[in-house]
Order: C-alpha cells, then sequence, then structure tokens
C-alpha cells in the first residue's frame, strides 16, 4: 500500500486529498486545526465565491515566470473545475451577475467546506485533525513526518498544502514556508497582498461606510497596477475589491523602502467627457451636479479638496476651478500611510519559486518525492475567485502526481 500524506486540509490540501486517493493508495490528510477549511468559511463574506465566470491570468501576480503560472492554472480550465464542482461533489453553482463570481445556490461557504471533506472521505481519505506538522526529513526513498502532540509517520508521498501567512488564526502560519526554505528551496520574499491600506489619522472618518465603484490606480518605482470595483471608507483608511487588488503595489514597495506608492482615484463610472458635460455653464449649483453621481458627503468632501465652493453654479466656474474640479473627480490623490498586514489580508504574496516544481506534478524539483500546492506557491491573483481557482487547480495537480509518482 502507497502511503501519501497530505498536509493542511485548505481549498488546495482539500482537492489534494481528492485526487491522490484511491485503490492501492492510503491518504492521510494531517490537519493543525480541529476542522480545517477555516478560510473557505470566512471567504467571500461567508458566502465562498468558489470560481471566477471568466479568467484573465494576466492578472495573477508572481515573481516566477507567468507562463509557468499559466500553465499551472490551465492545467485545470475553470470550466472544467466549475462542472467537478458541480457534478462530482454536488455544489451547483450560481452566476452573481454584477461580479461575475460564482457562488454555491446554498449561499453558504459550510457547503462548500463540508461537502469537499465528505466527498474526500467517501473516495478513502483518511482526515486526521488537530495534528501540526512540525517538522519533516528524508528517511530512505520515504520522508519522516513529526507532528506536535502526535506519533510521528512515514510514508511515501506528501503534498504540502500549508497555505501562506494571511489571517493566521484560521491555522495557516507560514510554517510550511519555512520548513520548504530550510530544506533547501527558494522563497520569493513574501507580503501580505489583497489587504485594507490605512491612513493615520485619518481625515475620511466621516466617509466611514460609504461606498461606490472606482477605478484606483497604484504606482510605485517597482509597478503600476490599476483596479475597477468597489470602495469602502473604513474607519482606518479603504477597504473593497478596487484597493485590495492593488494593495500589493503598495505593500511591496514599502518593504522595498522605496517612496510611498502613488494612488489616484477615478470616482464612479462615469468618463471625463461625460463630467465636462455636468460640469458645463448652467444654472445648478456644482454641488448638486457633482451629488447627483457621486455620495453627497464624498461630493462635498471633493468640493472642499479642489478648493471650489460647493454653492458656486456652474455657469460662474472659472475654468481653473472646472479643471479643479475635474481633477479631484478623475485623478484624486488618495493618501495612505500603511496598510491592516497578514491580519487582514486575503492571501499571501511571493512563496516557493515555480522554477522549482515539476509543472506537470507539481512534484519539488529539490525534494522528490514532496509535491507543493496552494498558495505556499508563489502566485496570487486579485478578488473574484481567482485565488481558488489557482488552489483548486494546483491541488489537483499535486494530488494526482503523488498518486502517479514512485
Ligand atoms: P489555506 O490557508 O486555505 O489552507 C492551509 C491549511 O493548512 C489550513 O487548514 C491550515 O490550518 C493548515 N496548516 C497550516 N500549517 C499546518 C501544519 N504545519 N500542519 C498541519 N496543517 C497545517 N479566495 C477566493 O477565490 N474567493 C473568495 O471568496 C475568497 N475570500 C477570502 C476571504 C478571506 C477573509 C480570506 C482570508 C481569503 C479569501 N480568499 C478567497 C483566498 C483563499 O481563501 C485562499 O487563496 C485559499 O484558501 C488558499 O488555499 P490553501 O489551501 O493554499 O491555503
Amino acid at each position: 500500500m502507497r502511503e501519501i500524506a497530505v498536509i493542511g486540509a485548505g481549498a488546495a490540501g482539500l482537492m489534494a486529498a481528492i485526487h491522490a486517493a484511491g485503490p492501492g493508495r492510503r491518504v492521510r490528510l494531517f490537519e493543525a486545526t480541529s476542522d480545517g477549511g477555516r478560510k473557505i468559511l470566512i471567504s467571500g463574506g461567508g458566502r465562498c465565491n468558489v470560481l471566477p465566470s471568466e479568467i484573465d491570468p494576466r492578472r495573477y501576480v508572481t515573481a516566477s515566470s507567468p507562463n509557468t503560472m499559466r500553465n499551472l492554472l490551465r492545467s485545470w480550465p475553470l470550466a472544467e473545475q466549475q462542472r467537478f464542482f458541480e457534478e462530482e461533489v454536488g455544489i451547483p453553482l450560481v452566476l452573481e451577475p454584477e461580479t461575475g463570481k460564482l457562488f454555491p445556490v446554498a449561499n453558504k461557504a459550510r457547503t462548500v467546506r463540508d461537502s469537499l471533506l465528505r466527498f474526500a472521505e467517501r473516495r478513502g481519505v483518511e482526515f486526521v485533525p488537530d495534528t501540526r506538522l512540525v517538522d519533516l526529513s528524508r528517511d530512505g526513498a520515504q520522508w519522516k513526518l513529526i507532528f506536535a502532540q502526535a506519533p510521528p509517520a512515514t510514508v511515501d508521498a506528501v503534498v504540502l498544502a500549508t497555505g501562506g501567512r494571511s489571517v493566521p488564526q484560521t491555522g495557516s502560519d507560514g510554517l510550511g514556508l519555512t520548513l520548504l526554505e530550510r530544506l533547501g528551496h527558494t522563497i520569493h520574499p513574501t507580503y501580505p497582498a489583497l489587504t485594507p491600506l490605512t491612513l493615520e489619522p485619518s481625515s475620511f472618518t466621516d466617509l466611514a461606510g460609504i461606498s461606490l465603484t472606482v477605478t484606483i490606480t497604484a504606482i510605485s518605482e517597482l509597478e503600476k497596477r490599476s483596479a475597477t470595483g468597489g470602495f469602502l471608507f473604513t474607519h482606518r483608511g479603504f477597504s473593497g475589491p478596487a484597493p485590495l487588488d492593488i494593495s500589493h503595489v503598495a505593500v511591496r514597495g514599502r518593504l522595498a523602502g522605496a517612496p510611498p506608492a502613488r494612488l489616484s482615484v477615478h470616482w464612479g463610472t462615469r468618463s471625463a467627457e461625460q463630467w465636462e458635460t455636468s460640469l458645463s455653464p448652467g444654472a445648478q449649483s456644482v454641488a448638486s451636479a457633482v451629488r447627483q453621481w457621486l455620495p453627497s458627503r464624498l461630493a462635498d468632501r471633493l468640493l472642499t479638496d479642489a478648493g471650489v465652493p460647493g454653492q458656486k453654479v456652474l455657469a460662474q466656474l472659472t475654468r481653473a476651478d472646472r479643471q479643479a474640479v475635474l481633477d479631484v473627480l478623475l485623478r484624486y490623490p488618495l493618501p495612505w500611510t500603511a496598510d491592516e498586514g497578514y491580519k487582514k489580508a486575503e492571501v499571501t504574496g511571493g512563496g516557493v519559486a515555480l522554477s522549482e516544481v515539476q509543472p506537470r506534478s507539481l512534484e519539488s524539483r529539490i525534494l522528490p518525492g514532496i509535491f507543493l500546492a496552494g498558495e505556499l506557491l508563489d502566485a496570487f491573483g486579485p478578488i473574484g475567485g481567482y485565488n481558488f481557482a489557482w488552489a483548486w487547480a494546483t491541488g489537483r495537480l499535486a494530488g494526482r502526481g503523488a498518486a502517479a509518482a514512485g
């Protein structure tokens, strides 16, 4: 009997265990927490955005080869992933048309976590909760696994799917990355990604709770990234899909000691031409022209920052006034001072260099018999189901790899 250990019952580990299982193989799924899949439970606001309805591989971020990343992702095309969830695991999905995200029809993340675990167990996977891997070492052709408060295990293949460093209270504290580095793997520097940005002291607290669609652009010395989507003023700063999607530009610049990334916001969805039309001479006040399209409190704040009194009627605006208003509407320089870090980051950027895994099996090129999957690997995508798509695809590949090897 071939012994396979999957470490970590998160998205990638569950998928790996499911695909490693089969006749002639004993698959044990070791998990540090008492239940596993805790990030699945908190994902998508408790609803779990299982997949995107469409995927643009260029939106993933990796310090490794983007080609390798794309090939790994393509190993399990989106349509096949969706079919697997719906027809094999029995989790029907529904499209949220305004966001392009797929959610379980049941609208509960727990359905996803529990159904995957039950499906794995039906395939013969033995789930071993409350068992935290603390070390692993080679034992002839096998691997010896050392656990906290559980006897060691010796196995033929190991799938490491221990996740990154984000939201450590879910069980993912980066130990897998530390162990792999010690055993000789190259770990591209890790950083919190998809994390809210903060402003201390905040001059926007009176806007907390306001949300709207924006396009935000972040420019640092290293990179530039734009995102369109929801924006939320919080008591501490800025959150929502658009700020989260560009947050890594700010975080990476800060970690590199570069000058702070510049953030520029185009509020709402109206084009420059549409705003020019709205601000063309007329009897309306400039405040009511802007409030027609943006939340009132935000409109007033923007006009204050533009230095144009809201009660001024459009016919009285000077050319300079009009330009100042257009500037704050279309190119608002959003101040920020820091970020919420791993505590709130939806994912970890960086991770195991993709050049150090076999692209067909995700077997480590440095540690034969060890297969790597999920957030541990050097890639992450934007909000919208991209990160589960990565975890499912790489989990399946590593599970199949572990089953086939030997
Ligand atoms: P993950 O971190 O999920 O799992 C690792 C597992 O390994 C955990 O169960 C952990 O306990 C276990 N483990 C760690 N160390 C161990 C050890 N030493 N021994 C044993 N077990 C160990 N993505 C998306 O596509 N759609 C969404 O809606 C969301 N929403 C979302 C919300 C929030 C708040 C967060 C924090 C994240 C998301 N994400 C998301 C991102 C998504 O959750 C993430 O990309 C995947 O869960 C990563 O899956 P992994 O299995 O790689 O790691």
